[in-house]
């Protein structure tokens, strides 16, 4: 893959190759695309051999930290008499983040065929899609393409004359991030209040009901059916040695035409925004994130950086969910960073101290700066609390917290250091009045709160 090659050639579109049709999420729209062909070669396999096959496909889980899909469906003991239990992650809810809910929207049968072809590999005969409560259009489309399956003989008793069964539940969240970290999820979905659970056990042993279960990614799952149609050595041909295959990338931000763009992993950004139209006119790229924004951010140094787990681990970043936003050079990078941090402020769980009162003060200390109040040796603190949650937390929602912080003072700390010594925005000198003006109404409320 060179970036002479003509920009349609570097795309691969696979689960969006339906997209455009009329009516995309049907059954009939997915068979008329060879949907349910990979299901009907799974199941002409033993479990074990679809297990081994996954495996050796070297699909990474694209739920953010790319682990081998076929391992984690292995570790899944056997004959050991309880049930076993698929749960699908379509929690999608970091800033950024969009490739899960488009999918289901537009193409629900690619998730639910996975989840037939998972729930067979590791012998599940019930799988949940635990799916943000808010997407409304999107929980109508699920509970209606899960009807149509059942409806055509895709789920039920006896799926297919094989003697397999399968029960999919559909279950809405309420709206909150963390019930998107694999534990809290599983707590939420047993009806608790989602808080991450202490590991070990992990899933695969202790999951749901204290069963064991697999917990995927949406794009994970969905990736699986064209595997089992097309073959391994089809899948292995797009992608990189360790990061093979097809992958969804959401661009959004300053960028000319944003959206979802599948591609073999290990695109680059410079090659993804010749696609999409480029930043937008007239101006140029400042800073980027290539996996959401709890991955370190990039600037106009890494455009060439592959984006694949390897790529971008190397070049001192996440791939993550692969939501890459862009930044052009008129939006101050310490408003940014201050509304992903008070996204994590009101999205921490409080079950530990480090994220819950640590994300709380980087709020108050972000918004003093970018308001041209900061004090000097702010920079500091905010380093030395942004130290302090990552690797500290109870759960990975505290690195994500800090990573904005850390890697933007990195790569900007002059603009930093521009509010301190101008004390105002200089991207948005109203920001102080405005900033100013709320202080002043906060503390007055404050003091009515304590008199
Ligand atoms: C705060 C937080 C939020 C997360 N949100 C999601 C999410 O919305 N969807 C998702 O698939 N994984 C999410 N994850 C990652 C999951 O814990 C888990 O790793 C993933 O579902 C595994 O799927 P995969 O192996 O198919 O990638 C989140 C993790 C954290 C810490
Ligand atoms: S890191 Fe934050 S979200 Fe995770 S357990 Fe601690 S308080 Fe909760």
């Amino acid at each position: 893959m060179t970036s002479v090659e003509p920009a349609e050639k570097l795309l691969s579109p696979v689960l969006s190759a339906s997209w455009d049709d009329t009516r995309p999420w049907t059954l009939d729209t997915y068979l008329r695309h060879d949907g349910y062909r990979g299901l009907r070669n799974a199941l002409a396999m033993a479990p074990d051999d679809l297990i081994a096959l996954v495996k050796d496909s070297g699909l990474r889980g694209r739920g953010g930290a790319g682990f081998p899909t076929g391992m984690k469906w292995q570790f899944i003991p056997q004959n050991d008499g309880k049930p076993h239990y698929l749960v699908v992650n379509a929690d999608e809810s970091e800033p950024g983040t969009c490739k899960d809910i488009p999918l289901l929207f537009a193409n629900p049968h690619s998730l639910i065929e996975g989840m037939i072809i998972a729930s067979y590999a590791i012998r599940c005969d019930h799988a949940f899609i635990y799916l943000r409560g808010e997407v409304v259009p999107v929980l109508r489309r699920l509970h209606a393409a899960v009807a149509e399956a059942y409806e055509a003989g895709y789920l039920g008793k006896n799926i297919l004359g094989s003697g397999i069964d399968l029960d999919i539940t559909v279950h809405a969240g309420a709206g909150a991030y963390i019930c998107g970290e694999e534990t809290a999820l599983l707590d939420s979905l047993e009806g608790r209040r989602g808080q991450p659970r202490l590991r070990p056990p992990f899933p695969a042993i202790a999951g749901l009901y204290a069963c064991p279960t697999v917990v995927n990614n949406v794009e994970s799952i969905a990736s699986v059916p064209p595997i089992l149609a097309r073959g391994n050595e089809w899948f292995k041909s797009l992608g990189t040695e360790k990061s093979p295959g097809f992958t969804l990338y959401s661009l959004s931000g300053h960028v000319t035409n944003p959206g979802q763009y599948e591609a073999p992993l290990g695109i680059t950004l410079r090659q993804l925004l010749d696609i999409s139209g480029g930043v937008r006119a007239g101006h140029r790229l400042k800073f980027w994130t290539p996996g959401g924004s709890s991955t370190p951010m990039f600037t106009d140094q890494h455009l060439d950086v592959p984006l694949d787990y390897e790529g971008v681990g190397a070049a001192g970043s996440m791939l993550g969910t692969k939501a890459l936003q862009i930044f052009d050079e008129t939006t101050c990078v310490v408003r940014a960073v201050t509304r992903w941090t008070e996204f994590y402020a009101h999205e921490s769980c409080g079950k530990c101290t480090p994220c819950r009162e640590g994300t709380y003060w980087l709020v108050q200390l972000l918004k003093r700066i970018e308001s041209g109040q900061g004090l000097a040796g702010d920079l500091e603190k905010l380093l030395d609390i942004a130290d302090n949650i990552n690797g500290k937390s109870f759960c990975a929602l505290g690195d994500g917290a800090a990573s904005p912080i850390v890697s933007s003072l990195e790569h900007f700390r002059a603009e930093y250091e521009q509010h301190l010594s101008e004390r105002r925005c200089p991207f948005d000198p109203a920001a102080s009045t405005v900033w100013a003006d709320r202080r002043a109404h906060e503390s007055t409320t404050e003091r009515e709160v304590h008199a």
